[in-house]
């Protein structure tokens, strides 16, 4: 009888440790925690510098079509810049693309990344993804996400041209970007 409990006791044992043991083999590639951290608020401001004219193009056309119209695309590479001046100090750079995405006037789709090389923030980037009307004087664009010390941030980028050469089409642009994150 002692025995029969025993063995009984035994099997139970066994078949709830294989449960857990499938069980935990199922899920230990997940872990939930409690998000205990709190969220800040930071502004950034600075100058995309966008160069697709001149020697030393840092934005070239990879799909033309004329009159840079529907689907006309430039791969990107451009400095962000501390101040107006191109000259000035280079605190990150704007990798991507931008396409016209509009059939009748001038909206872009803008993709791309802002790569900080300067202090804290050297080796963080932010994620934009949106509409620029760029003939309008202020264009909003969301940020979807960022690396490093802007992991899970979210917010916004506001655009505002101060300088923008006709004949060459380069141009400066005035970012002031709000991102919350950890
Ligand atoms: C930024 O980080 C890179 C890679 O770690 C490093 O080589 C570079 O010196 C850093 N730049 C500044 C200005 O701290
Ligand atoms: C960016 O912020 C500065 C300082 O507050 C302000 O003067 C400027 O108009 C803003 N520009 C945009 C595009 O929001």
């Amino acid at each position: 009888m002692a025995s029969s409990y025993t063995c009984t006791l035994f099997i139970l044992n066994f078949i709830l440790l294989s449960l857990s043991t499938i069980s935990s083999f199922e899920d230990d590639f997940v872990e939930t925690l409690v998000a205990t951290r709190t969220e800040k608020t930071t502004h950034l401001h600075f100058y995309f510098q966008d160069r697709p004219g001149g020697r030393n193009p840092t934005a070239v056309q990879i799909i033309a079509r004329k009159g840079l119209g529907f689907g006309t695309t430039y791969m990107i590479d451009d400095a962000l810049t501390r101040s107006a001046d191109r000259g000035s100090e280079i605190i990150g750079r704007a990798q991507g693309m931008y396409s016209v995405a509009t059939r009748n006037d001038l909206g872009l789709l803008m993709v791309v990344s802002f790569c900080f090389t300067q202090g804290k923030y050297n080796g963080s980037s932010l994620s934009m993804l949106g509409r620029n009307h760029v003939m309008d004087n202020v264009r909003e664009m969301p940020i979807v996400g960022g690396s490093g010390l802007f992991r899970f941030a979210r917010g916004y980028a506001l655009a505002h041209t101060v300088w923008f050469d006709v004949k060459t089409g380069d141009a400066t642009v005035q970012y002031n970007v709000s991102v919350n994150h950890f």
